[in-house]
């Protein structure tokens, strides 16, 4: 049977109306008792929430080292059950949240395309998404659409069963837990130099559609003295709301097409692919740009102490060969995203503390 029915689509009156709000008037909707409830944009995290989930990330992966340190872990969650959603491609985020789950003991249902759900006899994504809130504790949502992590946190934050939403990836918009783990990456990085205040980073690639640089530029307006370069061929530039947003905080940023010219003079390197699958004219779109690849050759034009991030997966944007170097921080970026997912779930279901007093 290969029949679709087409979706459902349901009115939700009052929706528009919020979508279309600013996203700090927003904020609020997703917040219960002064904590994060549903995360849904890299905006809703302050520094004071950034420095605490670095914090929390270091105590969960120190925990998970011994035997004893990892079953307390698993004692935290065992009575709560996630939902993967993840109906767009994926390895890495989807593999970090079931893990991360695992690590807190949660019980984990998936579902990793809408063709095997009731979607295909014309139920809509709302209807959806409230009948894993029937079962589940927590959703974690991948989807093409831009808004749809919104939309889900939104429709369900106004059911009796407001299960939080934890946005995957949403579409070429936003990936806030791939910035959280950016931050943890660089903070990591820098540990012996100051952490991140201070740094001069580089975006390299597909800056218009590349939702995790987007996120990312959010969360710089947190530290002091940043200066963002943004490299990218002329039709793959940072979006003008991004632009925006640097120029009210105050944020310097420059524009190039030539990496080779930044290269020596920043703290971090942040490569990114050409995200040809949002491409909306094929034939101009998609392509390679070799100018944009980070070479083995390379490596002795950046600082000694130059991280080298990259959110994966990658293609030809970074040489294999280049992995070999102590600068090269992807595959541990990669794993920190484990550690630090499992501190956000936590922290979404306020065990926090129990990890923390581990310690005192
Ligand atoms: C990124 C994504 O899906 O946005 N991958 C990831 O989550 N680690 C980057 C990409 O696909 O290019």
């Amino acid at each position: 049977m290969s029949y679709t029915a087409k979706p459902t689509i349901q009115v939700y009156k009052g929706w528009n109306t919020f979508y279309e709000k600013p996203v700090d008037e927003k904020l609020d909707f997703f917040t219960r008792d002064g904590r994060l409830f549903d995360v849904i944009f890299a905006q809703q995290f302050d520094r004071k929430f950034l420095d605490y989930i670095c914090r929390l990330a270091d105590k969960v992966r120190q925990l998970a080292r011994t035997k004893m340190g990892a079953e307390k872990l698993r004692h935290l969650l065992p009575h709560k059950r996630c939902m993967l959603y993840f109906v767009q491609p994926s390895t890495r985020t989807f593999l970090s949240f079931l893990n991360a789950c695992h690590i807190l003991g949660l019980n984990v249902s998936e579902s990793r395309g809408t063709s095997t759900s009731s979607e295909v006899k014309g139920e809509s994504q709302e209807d959806t998404i409230r009948t894993f809130a029937s079962y589940m504790d927590l959703i974690v949502a991948r989807h093409p659409e831009a808004g749809f992590a919104e939309k889900t946190a939104w429709v369900l934050n106004r059911t009796d069963r407001p299960v939080p939403i934890i946005n995957g990836g949403s579409g070429p918009d936003q990936h806030p837990t791939q910035a959280l783990l950016d931050i943890y990456t660089l903070e990591r990085s820098f540990k012996d130099i100051g952490g991140l205040d201070g740094k001069k980073i580089a975006m390299v690639g597909d800056l218009k559609r590349g939702r995790t640089v987007r996120s990312l530029s959010y969360l710089m307006k947190n530290y002091a003295d940043i200066t963002l370069y943004f490299v990218s061929p002329d039709i793959f530039k940072m979006k003008p709301d991004i632009l925006g947003f640097l120029e009210k905080h105050h944020i310097p940023y420059h524009e190039t097409d030539d990496f080779e010219s930044i290269m020596p003079l920043v703290d971090a390197i942040y490569m990114t692919r050409i995200q040809d699958e949002y491409a909306d004219d094929a034939t101009r779109e998609t392509g390679t740009y070799p100018e944009f690849d980070f070479k083995k050759a390379h490596l002795s034009m950046i600082q000694a102490h130059c991280a080298l991030l990259h959110p994966l997966p990658r293609r030809y944007e970074i040489e294999v060969e280049v992995d070999q170097d102590p600068r090269a921080a992807y595959w541990r970026q990669e794993r920190n995203g484990m550690w630090l997912r499992a501190a956000l779930i936590a922290y979404v279901f306020r065990v926090d503390d129990e990890i923390l007093k581990e310690f005192t």
